[in-house]
Formats: structure tokens, C-alpha cells, sequence
């Protein structure tokens, strides 16, 4: 199983914090947001891992991370994405990458308050297609929303005017190597990008994909409110870790 984390994107929703460094690499707490999906995946047992970046900060990814050897890594891979194209435009660059294996994608701005192991560990008894995690949010609009039908995902639109369900599906994807398939037939959304959202429905349609529940908060950090509320999350979190 190897690991991909996408951290690309101009980060423009946190100018002008963004105009002097990468916003994965802005503090959540104590450690730079990039720190949290790396140890995810580190401790979901994945020692491979490419890091997808883009834009003018990229270089300080090396400087801060370099082969990954403060979290047990031999060596970290990267790739460049030119432009911001969107998330499953990123991931396209982790094909040669990942070979035939199995990947788990993780979106650099994601925290989740427990570990994603267990659900990892389900996919990897799954005997093939995607498994995705949700989670039910106050406002379901700000992200893709998973329509539940039958114990399933019978679909999921992004950003909806008028949510389905409460279920926001996290930026954490595991996928098989169907993927690079799926993501060859992508077209561009409405925002110009090729939406994760879509590469998710298409498992669907092919009746494969299956979900988890995440336990614990989950907040991604790329707007001024939600980079706070990660911080205060993260920050209660260690202060109960003191007591
Ligand atoms: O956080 C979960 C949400 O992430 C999902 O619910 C949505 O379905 C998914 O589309 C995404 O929504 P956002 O609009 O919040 O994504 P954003 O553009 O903020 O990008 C999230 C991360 O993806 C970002 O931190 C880095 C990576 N990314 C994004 C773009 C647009 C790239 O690596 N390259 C890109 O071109």
C-alpha cells in the first residue's frame, strides 16, 4: 500500500498568509499542518509515501520534511503539479508512483482527531474497488456530500446548494489501481478542476466503493475559521493529553 499526500493548490482562501510560504506548511498548534496527514499515514503502517505539491513554496517542503527521516521514512518522494487543477489533477502525477499497487490519498489540510489505521486496515481486507470516510458536519455544504441509501453511497455531489445528507466526505480516498483509468476520463468541473468527487462517483457507479465513519472530530484547515478551529482542537487535545 503506498501513500500519496496532496498538498498542491495556491492556498488563496488564506491570503495573505499564502503569499509567503506553502499553506500546508503554515502552524496548526505546535507543527506545521503537513505534519498531521504525514503521521496518519505513517501510522497506518505506509512507509512510502509521495507528497504532491505546487506553486513558489514548494522547495520549503524539502527544506522542512527532507527524506521523511524524523518520521522513520528512508526517503520521501515528490511531485511538482503545475498550476492548481484540482485534487484528482494532483493525484494523476502519483500514477508511476504508485505502480500496481494499492494507494491511500490524503489531503494536506485534513486532521482528524484519531487515527485513520483501522479503516486502512479495512481496506486492506477489502478485496478490491475504493472505501472513502465521512463524517457528519453542521454544514455540509463546504465539502462533497455523500448521499446514504441501503447502508451505501449512492452518490455524492460537491458542494451542494441543497445537502442530501449531513455526511461530509473527508479528504481521505484508498483506491485500487482502477484509478488511473478513472482518472483519465475526467472532464473539468464548473470550477475548473478535475473534483476528487468525480473519480469517487465512478466507483460508485461500478457498484465498488465502500465507507467508514470517522469517530472523533475531523476539521480540514484552508479557510481563517477552520484553520482556528483546528488549532483549538489540536491545542485541547494536547492540553487533555497533559492531564
Ligand atoms: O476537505 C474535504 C473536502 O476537500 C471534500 O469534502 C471535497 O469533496 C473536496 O473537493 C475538497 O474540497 P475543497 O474545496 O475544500 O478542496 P481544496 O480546493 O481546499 O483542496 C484541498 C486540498 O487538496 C488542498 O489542501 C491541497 C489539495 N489540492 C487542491 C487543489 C485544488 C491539490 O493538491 N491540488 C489542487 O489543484
Amino acid at each position: 500500500m503506498k501513500g500519496i499526500i496532496l498538498a498542491g493548490g495556491l492556498g488563496s482562501r488564506l491570503f495573505p498568509l499564502t503569499k509567503i510560504t506553502n499553506k500546508h506548511l503554515l502552524p496548526v498548534f505546535d507543527r506545521p499542518m503537513i505534519y498531521y496527514p504525514m503521521q496518519q499515514l505513517v501510522d497506518s503502517g505506509i512507509r512510502e509515501i509521495m507528497l504532491v505539491t505546487g506553486g513558489t513554496f514548494a522547495g520549503h517542503f524539502l527544506n522542512l520534511l527532507e527524506n521523511g527521516n524524523e518520521f522513520g521514512m528512508k526517503h520521501l518522494h515528490y511531485a511538482f503539479q503545475k498550476g492548481e487543477g484540482g485534487i484528482a489533477d494532483a493525484l494523476k502525477l502519483a500514477e508511476d508512483f504508485v505502480e500496481d499497487q494499492r494507494c491511500v490519498v490524503i489531503l494536506g489540510d485534513n486532521i482528524f482527531q484519531n487515527s485513520i489505521a483501522p479503516a486502512v486496515e479495512r481496506y486492506r481486507q477489502q478485496k478490491d474497488g475504493a472505501r472513502i470516510l465521512i463524517k457528519e458536519v453542521p454544514d455540509p455544504e463546504r465539502f462533497g456530500v455523500a448521499e446514504l441509501r441501503d447502508g451505501r453511497v449512492a452518490g455524492i455531489e460537491e458542494k451542494p446548494a441543497a445537502p442530501k445528507s449531513n455526511f461530509a466526505v473527508t479528504g481521505v480516498y484508498m483506491y485500487d489501481s482502477h484509478v488511473w483509468e478513472i482518472v483519465k476520463t475526467l472532464k473539468p468541473s464548473k470550477r475548473n478542476e478535475l473534483e476528487i468527487t468525480d473519480v469517487n462517483n465512478a466507483y460508485i457507479a461500478r457498484g465498488n466503493l465502500c465507507y467508514d465513519v470517522v469517530e472523533g472530530w475531523w476539521t480540514d484547515a484552508g479557510t481563517f475559521e477552520s484553520l482556528q478551529r483546528a488549532n483549538q482542537l489540536v491545542s485541547e487535545g494536547m492540553r487533555r493529553d497533559d492531564d
